[in-house]
């Protein structure tokens, strides 16, 4: 689309949640002028969904190597060890500086931060707010502190704003976006927010699924926009389902309740429609083995049975501190006719979060000269081919704050020229009508459990849905979603279909096991940017 309107910045950051406020925050401390975008709100977005906590070595018994050690384990074989090690290292005194910002985490009754398990972790090393509430209570400390430099000239922030694509210059590098804004006066429909630097912290994509825990705005746009733009986008086949969340009956479809791993790490059980425990014979740390382990052994167990869900038992916790500790969950439970204090919980695997995404270094930066990636839209590699839990919410708080350092150097130093751009995207668009198709195909081919037969067929189903012509003359959000989601659908299914293993979040049954002679390697994908 031809641009309606120019705006100029050194550096546009996209996306507001964790990596996106924490990146402009920073940035605006010594770079002269931040364009920060995000799609709807800035408080939308999964940062303020998380439920669980953000995890660090934060106790005196705990170290940072111990969560590098479990870290390691959950990613099976597939971490990038230098990047685990920045995260682990430097995380601690990143939630502290959280905390300095105003962010609330819940303390005993001496002041000390009280810390949680989940799976995959031997400590206690998850601080949580507000009980399991802690995103929002994040999202909101940074929102609080960009909104009190709001008048500051120099840190501009447009809302409803959906990136479609990256502008490049002759040389390849990336100085800027375009940007679909649904506002009022001069900032409104498609226009141009040229920088010597973009950002992307959009989030992740799954709404590429049927069902999955991620707000409606997670449709993967950073993600797309790279891929189409020349990026390398990395383990885009390790999806994380989470094992336990609310299953609110067949064919139920979006945003899905969690019920966060938390409660596990209070003592709570899962078990059969028969009532019976089934993870403490299975591994050794058993309703808290990593996360890929539980959903496994729902899934399998769920196929034993003969059934759709399982059940997960907190009623020995009792009713007080449920309510106390967990009065998100408890709350969305009752709204939903179920007291977990007196029934267990129905729950089953659904998509939870994107370990892969745009390949990055420890510095946050692409293969593109001027893009940088942050957050669950980036694949830094600490996560390999499963993410610990509550690993998430730290990996956006430092490498935002290493990108924050790494530009700052940059541009004081004179590096990345604002440059004119000679490319603006414009693929092939997919009609907003096709999105359930695209999700539907998705889930069934490339879902939890995957074969060479169920990949190909979702591969060929999206080939065919790619060859539709789109027929609105106006494209708008949806369509440019949609056609986001179908991009990275064909990316994703194009890597769980070549990856002839099972490992982390891959499930493949025609190769049940996993095979590091062959497959101790990551799947890079790079689209020809000149492809429509
Ligand atoms: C949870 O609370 O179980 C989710 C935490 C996470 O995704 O890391």
């Amino acid at each position: 689309p031809a641009p309606g309107w120019t705006s100029e910045a050194d550096v546009l950051v996209v996306g507001s949640g964790i990596a996106g406020l924490t990146c402009a925050l920073r940035l605006r401390e010594q770079v002269d002028r931040v364009l920060l975008v995000t799609k709807t709100r800035l408080s939308e977005g999964s940062t303020a969904w998380a439920q669980g906590g953000i995890a660090a070595a934060l106790a005196p018994e705990d170290s940072p190597a111990e969560h590098l050690d479990d870290t390691l384990v959950a990613g099976v074989g597939l971490c990038d060890a230098d990047a685990v090690e920045v995260l682990v290292t430097e995380g601690p005194a990143r939630v502290h500086e959280l905390i300095g910002l105003g962010a609330q985490f819940d303390r005993d009754a001496s002041g000390k931060i009280t810390l949680t398990r989940e799976g995959g972790h031997h400590r206690d090393r998850i601080a949580h707010a507000g009980g399991d509430a802690t995103g929002a209570e994040i999202s909101r400390a940074l929102i609080a502190q960009l909104e009190a430099v709001r008048a500051d000239p120099g840190i501009e922030v447009i809302e409803h704003a959906l990136v479609v694509d990256l502008l490049t210059s002759a040389d390849g590098s990336v100085c800027g976006a375009t940007v679909h804004v649904i506002g009022e006066g001069e900032i409104d429909g498609v226009g141009a927010a040229r920088a010597r630097a973009v950002v992307l912290a959009t989030g992740g994509l799954g709404q590429i699924y049927s069902a999955t825990t991620n707000p409606s705005v997670a449709t993967g746009d950073g993600m797309a926009a790279a891929l189409r733009a020349g990026a390398a986008l990395a383990d885009l086949e390790f999806v994380q389902f989470h094992p336990t969340v609310m299953h609110l009956g067949e064919g139920a479809t979006g945003q899905q309740p969690l019920v966060s791993e938390a409660v596990r790490g209070e003592g709570a059980r899962l078990v059969d429609a028969a009532g019976e425990a089934f993870m403490a014979g299975l591994h050794p740390m058993a309703d808290l083995a990593p996360r890929d382990v539980v959903a496994r052994a729902i899934l399998e167990r769920m196929e034993a049975t003969g059934t759709d869900h399982v059940f997960l038992d907190a009623r020995h916790l009792g009713g007080d501190f449920l309510e106390q500790r967990f009065p998100t969950i408890v709350a969305r439970c009752r709204e939903l006719g179920i007291d977990p204090a007196t029934e267990p919980i129905p729950v089953a695997p659904a998509q939870h979060y994107a370990s892969g995404g745009v390949r990055t270094d420890l510095r946050g930066r692409t293969n593109l000269p001027g893009l940088y990636a942050c957050g669950e839209t980036s694949c830094t590699g600490v996560h390999g081919a499963n993410r610990l839990a509550s690993n998430s919410l730290l990996e956006g708080l430092v490498f935002a704050h290493r990108i924050a350092e790494d530009l700052t150097a940059r541009l004081a130093a004179g590096e990345l020229p604002l440059q004119e751009p000679t490319t603006e995207g414009g693929a092939a668009l997919l009609d907003a009508a096709h999105r359930r198709e695209v999700q539907q195909v998705m889930t069934r081919g490339v879902g939890p459990l995957r074969s060479a037969d169920s990949t190909a067929g979702a591969l060929a189903e999206l080939a065919e849905l790619a060859a539709r012509p789109a027929t609105e003359a106006e494209p708008g959000p949806q369509t440019w979603e949609t056609t986001n989601l179908l991009h990275l659908g064909q990316a994703l299914a194009t890597a769980a279909h070549l990856r002839e293993e099972t490992r982390g979040g891959h499930v493949r049954r025609d190769h049940p096991h996993h095979d590091d002679q062959t497959w101790a390697a990551h799947l890079l994908h790079v689209r020809d940017p000149g492809d429509g």
